[in-house]
């Protein structure tokens, strides 16, 4: 059986769902994992359940901006040897412009801040650490199918996954010009059955954990591309929109990346 090719792995977003099942997944690939998320009590029976020489846990809000430069310094100080830093939490509202007097801003911007600014934030704080180390590291991003084909109910959310994944094949092609070995990597889930549709986070949805594939089901898929070295992980129906379109979207974006990178080589 293929392992995963990195050793010490700090998951963002690993008290439920998705974060969690890589996590355990990790651990059962005989890597090390440090498991961040605001849930105290999740955190601290995931360390009591896989003990203390596999995993560690921190309590962290990534939407404290200002906070983040020295989270990235504690961990990195307090496991030198991190190699893979999983960018996976996320959340995702509802909402229904044709009634602007419901809108509240303020979730809008939660949303935002969760699952785009923060991991801006999170990508330059954590990139010199990995940079640095003289084997391969890498950054994976949780991305989405609604990155690539957005549904109107959760709009905001489609934007914010739409401008995570731009900035992710931005970065990758950034980096590969860049100091250090640091491999960029994006997993494009459909809808899968966690706690992201629950009715506490979206009221007007029923049974919104029953939504999408088992969770197992997705962890098996996408396992087989993270083993197998893939930088982009696309599962259902984002495979579907990768082989319809988003693999002739990108042989443009790398004519057009090209073309600019001869034009700064003439100046
Ligand atoms: N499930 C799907 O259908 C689906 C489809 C495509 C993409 N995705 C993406 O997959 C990723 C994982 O989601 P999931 O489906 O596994 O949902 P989930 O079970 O709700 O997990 C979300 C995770 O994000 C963490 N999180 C949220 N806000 C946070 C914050 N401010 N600070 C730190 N951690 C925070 C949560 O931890 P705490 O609440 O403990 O902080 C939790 O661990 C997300 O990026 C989501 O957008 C999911």
């Amino acid at each position: 059986m293929s392992s995963f090719n990195y050793n010490k792995i700090l998951v963002i977003g690993a008290t439920s769902g998705i974060g969690q099942a890589y996590a355990e997944k990790f651990i059962q690939d005989g890597k090390k994992v440090v498991v961040v998320g605001r849930r105290k009590e999740n955190l601290d029976a995931f360390v009591q359940k896989h003990g203390k020489d596999k995993a560690d846990a921190v309590e962290f809000d990534i939407t404290f901006l200002n906070q983040i430069p020295k989270f990235a310094l504690d961990i990195t100080t307090a496991h030198p040897d991190l190699d893979c830093v999983l960018l996976n939490s996320g959340i995702q509202r509802a909402f229904d412009f044709s009634k602007p007097e419901t809108i509240d801003l303020s979730v809008i911007n939660t949303e935002l801040l969760t699952n785009y600014t923060s991991f801006i934030h999170l990508t330059a704080a954590f990139l010199p650490h990995l940079q640095k180390q003289q084997s391969e590291t890498s950054l994976i991003y949780t991305s989405s199918g609604l990155a690539l084909v957005p549904v109107a109910r959760v709009l905001n959310y489609c934007a914010s996954k739409a401008a995570l994944h731009s900035f992710v094949l931005c970065l990758r092609e950034q980096l590969k010009d860049g100091a250090g070995n640091v491999k960029v990597i994006e997993i494009f889930p459909p809808a899968v059955q966690t706690e992201l549709h629950d009715e506490k986070h979206q009221p007007d949805i029923k049974d919104g954990g029953k939504i999408g594939m088992p969770l197992d089901d997705f962890i098996e898929q996408s396992w087989a591309g993270l083993v197998n070295g893939d930088d982009q992980i696309a599962v259902g129906m984002a495979e579907t929109a990768f082989n319809g379109f988003e693999n002739l979207r990108q042989g443009i974006f790398h004519k057009i990346n090209n073309m600019i990178k001869g034009v700064a080589k003439r100046d």
